[in-house]
């Protein structure tokens, strides 16, 4: 019975949003390399608090500096540089796997892929910063844009390492972010769209999304006949609205930001994705038990990462379905949307 995995052996040039040819397959093929199986992490190990990054102190904001810019000057070789880590989600995102025993292409977005598989991606990345400053506290932030007092490009993300000048300027602080961006400028005031980013968060989190399939996204399967192509309420927007909303205004894709290949190669990206995860549980709690997905297919999808020592690590869906054995929480914050009904 055949699951969801990549042939590791397979890596070829795919391509971009716009049908550009793209290449980000890492220096040696990872087929080569020994694979360990996951293993949560050591019940001993603190709980990193993750933050609205709009909140974060000046002492946090350099720690991350410095994990950064550590991370940027490893070299290409290193799967835990900067750029390598950016070309994960252009591999994963832009189809340049093909599946284990079939020459169909893994494409982990638009469908319910896209929260565990994002999961797993910030999950790594958090750990190898924190390794690289040896700080075992160390904590992504994350981009509290479905608050009114988040909903801007937060100021960390403006200085130094975490700086990208692939992004639109003219949505720079302070403008806010329009959570259902689609190219058009809104031109609203910032205290009407504020209120209707927090009628359409209700919208995608509560009234839209009653259903498992609605906000996790359709069942994609193994093989030609198990494509799919219908991403959940948030996949939607904000998350693909505000990708193409940061990214640059000047370029063919609107990239860093708004193309998948290139995404993940400005820091925001994490921020931006450690929101969306956060968000994962608290639809899941909103929703109660009725949100288990019980599917094998889902739950022993895999995918290979590299981990904080180096070591590729095989990783199912069902390592991460629970996010408190994975020793991260969210600091608890208002969702003020809960109450913007439309
Ligand atoms: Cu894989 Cu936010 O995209």
């Amino acid at each position: 019975h055949v699951i969801l995995a990549p042939n590791l052996s397979s890596c070829h040039k795919s391509l971009s949003d716009a049908g550009r040819p793209v290449y980000c397959c890492p220096p040696k093929p990872e087929s080569l390399e020994p694979i360990i199986d996951f293993k949560f992490p050591d019940i001993s190990e603190p709980i990193k608090v993750r933050k609205p990054a709009h909140m974060v102190d000046a002492d946090y904001i350099a720690k991350y500096n410095k994990a950064i810019t550590i991370m940027i000057s490893l070299p290409y070789d290193d799967p835990r540089n900067f750029m390598r880590q950016a070309n994960m989600h252009c591999i994963y995102c832009t189809g340049a796997y093909n599946q284990q025993n079939s020459n169909s292409l893994l494409k982990i977005h638009r469908s319910w892929m896209f929260f565990p598989w994002h999961r797993m991606i910030i999950y790594f990345h958090e750990r190898i910063l924190g390794s690289l400053i040896g700080d075992e506290n160390f904590a992504l932030p994350f981009w509290n844009w479905d608050s009114p007092e988040g909903m801007f490009i937060p100021d960390m993300y403006l200085y130094g390492s975490m700086v990208d000048t692939q992004r639109d300027s003219s949505h720079l602080p302070p403008r806010v972010a329009d959570l259902y961006y689609d190219y058009h400028e809104r031109g609203l005031g910032t205290v009407d769209q504020i209120s209707t980013n927090l009628a359409f968060m209700y919208n995608q989190m509560v009234s839209g999304a009653k259903k498992t399939e609605l906000f996790m996204g359709c069942p994609y399967k193994a093989g030609k006949k198990g494509f799919c192509d219908g991403p959940g309420t948030i996949e939607r927007a904000p998350h693909n609205a505000l990708h193409s909303w940061v990214g640059s205004n000047l370029n063919p894709e609107r990239e860093d930001m708004g193309a998948f290949y290139s995404a993940a190669r400005d820091p925001i990206f994490y921020a931006h994705h450690a929101n969306i995860d956060r968000l994962w549980n608290v639809w899941n709690e909103l929703r109660g038990d009725k949100t288990t997905i019980e599917d094998p297919d889902w739950l022993d999808t895999t995918f290979y990462i590299h981990n904080e020592k180096s070591q590729l690590v095989r990783i199912k869906i069902r390592d991460v379905v629970d996010s408190s054995k994975l020793k991260y929480a969210y600091e608890n914050v208002e969702n003020v949307w809960l109450n913007a009904r439309p």
